[in-house]
């Protein structure tokens, strides 16, 4: 079956706010180009733990802001890119800032399934912002008529399998250092 996702074309379905344990919140939503500095300010942040886990290699902050990566978050091709952000607002102080990033990716190889990769920035980790998100883009994957969403994930990232699992996921695991591989289908996905 040929599919065209168009992940721009239709409003998206996102979740409501979700508070955290400070009294801020997060809402997850679609990245913006206004979103730049805020972007470069998560990457800049995040532990050399949480790059390795994401990436599987120690890429550089020079490597994660540069103006090539940067341009495929924030003006991601609609026909095939899809980027979600986790915005933090902090009530009184007007405080906006990015603790969370998502993209799912369409393969011209596989035009009717998703690879899709997330971080949250580490001392926002272990608060249920992985689960929303992940929530989030299988939402936006169902919404844009795919089939199945991917990832590869290493065996030791023990929270993403666990994520994944309670989905619904499929996980191959081949053993000798290689990745996981994830898959969901759509139509086979669990409410968490
Ligand atoms: C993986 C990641 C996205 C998860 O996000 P998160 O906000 O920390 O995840 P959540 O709080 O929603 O859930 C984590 C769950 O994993 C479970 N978990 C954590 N450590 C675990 C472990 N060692 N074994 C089994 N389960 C574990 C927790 O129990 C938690 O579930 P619960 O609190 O609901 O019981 C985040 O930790 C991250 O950015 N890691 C670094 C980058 C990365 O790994 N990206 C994924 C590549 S695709």
């Amino acid at each position: 079956m040929a599919v065209s996702p168009a992940f721009a074309t239709k409003p998206p379905r996102l979740p409501e706010p979700l508070p955290l344990p400070d009294g801020s919140w997060a809402q997850i939503r679609p990245v913006r180009p206004e979103d730049r500095a805020a972007l470069i300010a998560f990457h800049r942040s995040l532990s050399n733990k949480t790059v390795y886990l994401r990436y599987f290699s120690p890429v550089s902050v020079q490597w994660r802001t540069s103006p090539k990566r940067l341009a495929e978050e924030l003006y991601a091709d609609p026909e095939h890119h899809c980027t979600l952000v986790i915005e933090r607002r902090a009530g009184g102080s007007g405080l906006r800032h990015l603790i969370g990033v998502g993209r799912l990716v369409v393969p011209n190889t596989a035009p009717d399934t998703a690879d899709f990769a997330m971080a949250i920035r580490d001392d926002f980790q272990g608060m249920g912002l992985g689960t929303a998100l992940l929530g989030a883009l299988i939402e936006q994957a169902r919404q844009a008529g795919l089939r199945a969403i991917t990832a590869e994930i290493l065996a030791e990232n023990r929270s993403m399998l666990e994520i994944c699992r309670r989905f619904g996921f499929e996980l191959a695991f081949s053993g000798g250092g290689d990745p996981v591989e994830a898959r969901l289908e759509l139509s086979n996905a669990h409410s968490v």
